[in-house]
């Protein structure tokens, strides 16, 4: 059996512990060998694949980036499943790991339902896949994102400041609340919650007069009350998805106008996917890569490795790629209560 591995979409920390343990496990227990596809999709459909032996995934799980490379490639544009099929046969390929976030596992979905035999792997800074509780990459993320609204806190309060913060997180609130309330930010935007630019302005005025500099962590996926389309002056993605980005330098001036306290922001941007992954996603990627080529092994084809509680388990794909998995409004309520 020969095992094509690819990874496609925004990177993210973990992506090389996925592809060790899948390797290694698939090599000394399967004793399968595997293929690596170059850039996601791309690799796949123009073609370019490479052997992938157990000595080139020595020491992967500390490194950052993917060691194949990803694009945002839509397969569907390039062939689909024909031209998958015929490349697969071409490397005698009998299964494939599709390690990807919401765009990558939809289209490993419609490809899985025209017959070609993949398994998914969820990966994504995000963390808005449904059917597993966490995706790897998002724990660094929020750490990287703590650590850098740390940073930013100091400088507003040397200069009296306030400071918006914007994070990733597509269209969800996920990184943003978790990187809100670890770092004790005084308003916490996410794309969930309808928030008017004078609540905002009150969260912002009560935490100045108390002496502090005021922190707005703000979710890229925001959209302010009364405001009809989200902030996305980029266009579309090669899956028709909006570029997001810009709403928080939308929101330190009308801050700045409103309250008349001198407002700076900063966007974290892919500083939050870049790095070595924290212990938690090495863990739970190693831990998705072995799973995935068990799953391949047992010909579980349309599935997606997942993390249900502490333990991992094989879901339909088409369970996690048909809803997002949004942040529940009661547990932004519990955050809110100490805002401002
Ligand atoms: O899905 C991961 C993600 O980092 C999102 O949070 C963000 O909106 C998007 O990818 C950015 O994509 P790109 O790397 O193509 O700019």
């Amino acid at each position: 059996m020969t095992i094509g591995i690819l990874t496609s979409g925004g990177d993210c920390p973990g992506l090389n512990a996925v592809i060790r343990g899948a390797v290694i496990k698939g090599d000394r227990i399967h004793h399968e060998s595997f293929v690596g596809i170059k850039d996601g999709w791309r690799g796949l459909v123009e073609d370019d694949i490479e052997p992938l032996p157990r000595y080139d995934v020595r020491g992967l799980s500390r490194l950052g980036g993917t060691i194949l490379g990803t694009s945002r490639t839509n397969p569907f544009d390039h062939g689909g499943a024909a031209r998958v099929r015929e490349v697969m046969a071409g490397h005698e390929m009998t299964g494939l790991i599709a390690i990807g976030g919401e765009g990558t596992l939809t289209a490993a979905r419609r490809l899985s339902d025209e017959g070609i035999p993949v398994v998914g792997v969820p990966k994504t800074i995000d963390n808005d896949l449904s059917a597993t509780d966490y995706t790897f990459g998002f724990d660094t993320a929020v750490s990287i994102a703590t650590e850098s609204i740390d940073r930013l806190r100091t400088t507003a309060e040397s200069h009296h400041r306030c400071m918006v913060v914007e994070v990733m997180g597509r269209h969800v609130g996920w990184i943003a609340l978790h990187a809100g309330i670890a770092s004790g930010a005084h308003a916490i935007l996410i794309p969930e919650v309808d928030v008017s630019l004078e609540q905002i302005c009150e969260w912002v005025e009560m935490a100045r007069d108390r002496g502090r500099a005021p922190v707005v962590v703000v979710a890229e996926g925001f959209v302010p009350e009364g405001v009809e389309h989200v902030h996305a002056p980029r266009g579309l993605d090669a899956f028709g998805r909006p570029r997001l980005g810009g709403i928080g330098e939308q929101l330190a001036p009308a801050l700045e106008e409103k309250t008349g306290i001198e407002t700076r922001s900063a966007t974290l941007g892919h500083l939050q996917r870049g790095g070595v992954p924290s212990a938690y996603d090495r863990v739970l990627a190693t831990r998705f890569g072995t799973a995935a080529v068990d799953a391949v092994v047992d010909k579980q084809w349309g599935s997606m490795v997942s993390l249900i509680g502490t333990d991992i388990e094989s879901v339909d794909l088409h369970s996690a790629t048909t809803v997002l998995k949004t942040v529940p409004r009661e547990r932004w309520d519990e955050a809110a209560i100490l805002f401002g």
